[in-house]
């Protein structure tokens, strides 16, 4: 950081507890940050904390010598909350981690060291000890003995920096301080998201500063602050006068965005040093392919839209701004009016796809559900073979990839780290590779040929559900793009863009059963199981339902594809066992019936997701939600609204909290 106006400790500590607090979704079973001491040569101070940003808050009111009044022009500061990979929640393992006893270093981390068992014993051979479990400690005490071992050099930090993560394997995102570079950070990426932001109050010239490349034979790159209208750019190689932009690094722009939404979004092995006011991105070995700008990107998001507001949680606020956000999905793209469906970012690639021999759906978790959701109708749309694979399995069996295959990769996120490398794989067979993603500017979305943006808003809370519904009609929108010229698909065409456009008021009628489903959590949440069974379109939702139930409530929940019944899921049927099926007027009605029949048989007590006005299906239940109808490949998107309703609400119940699971994390940029 560098103020535009000397900022007091206090104000400081408000900027990182802030920006963790809007992280925390990421992971949160414990906090630390680091600031600068009160002089230049006094210690920095380090205060961690287990659990949520909250205690580390609490945290830095009982901590001794904490002048809150002091001010800085400049100061540089890290905090990080955590997600633990290595080592169990404490506050040895939480970050910031130091170099030695003195933290001569100190860094926080995003990512993880393979390799951190051997350079441990590297550092354990040369008298370094680490004190924590984890990974990331040998990154802190192998910078020091860089410095240490190379001082004779007189090495800058970012130069220290350098020599020390070309010794990483893995993933990292990294920002590092050091009471031997005081004012300064250094900051570095390789596989992790990071991204720089921008604030400065005299105007930026334009939105998109382009980051000059140097002379410098090694491939520096630099910086500007903001010119004067007008400057010629290429006499820019160093950064314009102190204190003019304030600085800020993150994981994600959610953490800075109350402060700019000016970002440049860091590329893999680009090391970015703030020294002096100035902003250098340096890369260790130059490429040819390799980019010599960065651009500064203007953000859109708003703080309002990652702001709870009037409700008790961002989950809570996310499901009930799905009328919305899929209008939001749809904006631009979808003219009801002539039936046209156009995907600005896909457009120019359109004919490729047309000729390629098969279409690849790749993802984890909610996001690998929306490919289920979809896939029966981007096969009729397609008339192509369509796989849907989970990416962690589809790299576990180095599954075949032909150049002729087009490979979509959807992530709310974009920075899943299972889904980036299934992306990588299949881009180095020279697969087109198209990304489905809610984050601009993430990995997926700068690594993809090209795409579609979900447009769904920031999604906060870590169980998926605008993101679905809006991951859900992008694929939608795909298929009609696809078949556009197809004479024969005309008429289903039509009548799927005239359900698009029906979405946004019922997914309203189904919000306004919030008051029954309530009533059904409080009948249910005590319960040790929960089933969740349907075919067809609402495979997926079944599927989804019951993640979302697990997630959320911690109880034990199967999705079942009702055509499964008989070979194995109906030994699980008794009078005891809540099964939640879904029986909407499509195809595959008559075998649901047939379905439901067979749980009535065995005593079971089926709580039906039915259509609204299907009395018949209603008599059968024990208990129903009824909704709109949708036309069948639609239908599934009205169809989970319950069920994320059903499992916030059981949380609560249990007293659990909903945004952030035990154990979970929002965007797992870990393998
Ligand atoms: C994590 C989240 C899930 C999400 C999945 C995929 O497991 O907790 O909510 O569906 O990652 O994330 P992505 O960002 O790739 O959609």
């Amino acid at each position: 950081l560098n103020f535009l106006v000397p900022a007091t400790r206090k104000e400081i500590l408000e900027i990182l507890i802030n920006g963790l607090k809007r992280m925390e979704y990421r992971g949160y079973d414990s906090a630390g940050l680091a600031i600068e001491g009160n002089t230049k040569d006094s210690d920095p101070q380090v205060i961690k904390q287990t659990g949520k940003v909250a205690a580390l808050e609490q945290e830095i009111t009982v901590t001794p010598n904490l002048d809150m009044e002091q001010e800085f022009s400049v100061h540089a500061g890290i905090a990080h909350t955590r997600w633990a990979t290595h080592g169990e929640p404490s506050c040895l393992n939480c970050h910031p981690h130091r170099s030695d006893p003195k933290a001569e270093f100190l860094l926080v981390h995003n990512g993880i060291i393979t390799n951190y068992k051997d350079i441990k014993n590297f550092l354990a051979k040369h008298g370094r000890d680490c004190e924590s479990e984890t990974d990331t400690e040998v990154i802190a005490k192998l910078m020091k003995h860089v410095y240490d071992t190379t001082k004779a050099k007189n090495h800058s930090f970012r130069e220290i920096v350098e020599l020390t993560v070309q010794q990483l394997e893995g993933a990292f995102a990294v920002a590092v301080i050091s009471r031997h570079f005081p004012g300064e950070i250094v900051a570095t990426r390789r596989g992790s998201p990071l991204v720089v932001g921008l604030k400065s109050q005299s105007k930026l010239t334009t939105d998109h500063i382009p980051v000059l490349y140097s002379k410098d034979q090694r491939g520096l790159l630099t910086a500007p602050s903001p010119r004067p209208d007008g400057d010629d750019l290429t006499e820019y190689h160093a950064i314009g006068p102190h204190r003019e932009v304030e600085y800020f690094f993150a994981s994600d722009a959610s953490a800075i965005i109350e402060h700019t939404n000016k970002v440049i979004f860091l590329e893999d092995d680009d090391v970015a040093s703030i020294k002096d006011g100035s902003l250098t991105i340096h890369r260790i070995h130059r490429n040819v392919e390799d980019s010599t700008i960065r651009e500064v990107i203007t953000l859109k998001m708003e703080i309002q839209q990652i702001m709870k507001g009037n409700y008790s949680s961002f989950m809570q606020k996310e499901i009930f701004e799905q009328p919305e956000s899929v209008v939001n999905t749809m904006r631009g793209r979808v003219n009801f009016d002539n039936n046209q469906v156009i995907l600005g970012g896909i457009k120019d690639y359109i004919h490729e796809i047309r000729r390629c021999r098969r279409l690849l759906f790749i993802a984890c978790g909610t996001s690998y559900h929306s490919a289920v959701a979809t896939r029966q109708l981007l096969e009729e749309m397609t008339e192509l073979p369509v796989m849907v694979e989970l990416a962690s399995d589809f790299l576990d069996r180095s599954t075949p990839i032909f150049r002729d295959d087009v490979c979509f990769f959807i992530s709310q996120s974009g920075e899943t780290a299972d889904t980036l490398m299934a992306l990588r794989y299949c881009k180095k067979r020279g697969a087109l590779i198209v990304g489905i993603t809610n984050v601009v500017g993430s990995s997926i979305s700068r690594d993809s040929h090209c795409g579609v943006h979900i447009n769904a808003g920031p999604e906060i809370g870590v169980a998926s559900t605008k993101a679905y519904t809006s991951q859900f009609i992008s694929l939608v929108m795909f298929g009609l793009m696809f078949c556009e010229d197809r004479i024969s698909m005309q008429e289903r065409r039509r009548e799927i863009i005239q359900g698009l456009k029906n979405m946004p008021e019922q997914i309203n009628e189904v919000l306004k059963i919030d008051d029954q489903i309530h009533a059904l959590a409080q009948e249910l949440y005590q319960q040790k199981s929960l089933l969740v069974m349907g075919r067809g379109y609402n495979y997926a939702t079944c599927l989804e339902g019951a993640l979302k139930i697990k997630e959320l409530t911690y109880m034990h929940s199967e999705g079942i594809l009702a055509g499964e019944l008989k070979h194995g899921p109906l030994a699980l049927v008794d009078k005891a066992m809540p099964v939640l099926m879904m029986v909407t007027r499509d195809k595959v009605f008559a075998k649901c019936m047939n379905a439901l029949q067979q749980v009535k048989a065995r005593h079971g007590r089926p709580i039906i997701i039915c259509n609204k006005d299907d009395d018949e299906t209603q008599k059968f239940a024990y208990s129903f939600l009824a909704i709109p109808h949708a036309v069948d490949c639609l239908q599934g998107i009205l169809a989970v609204i319950p069920m994320q309703l059903l499992s916030f609400h059981i949380a609560v119940l249990r007293g659990y909290d909903v945004d952030c699971p035990r154990n979970l994390a929002k965007s797992v940029t870990v393998e």
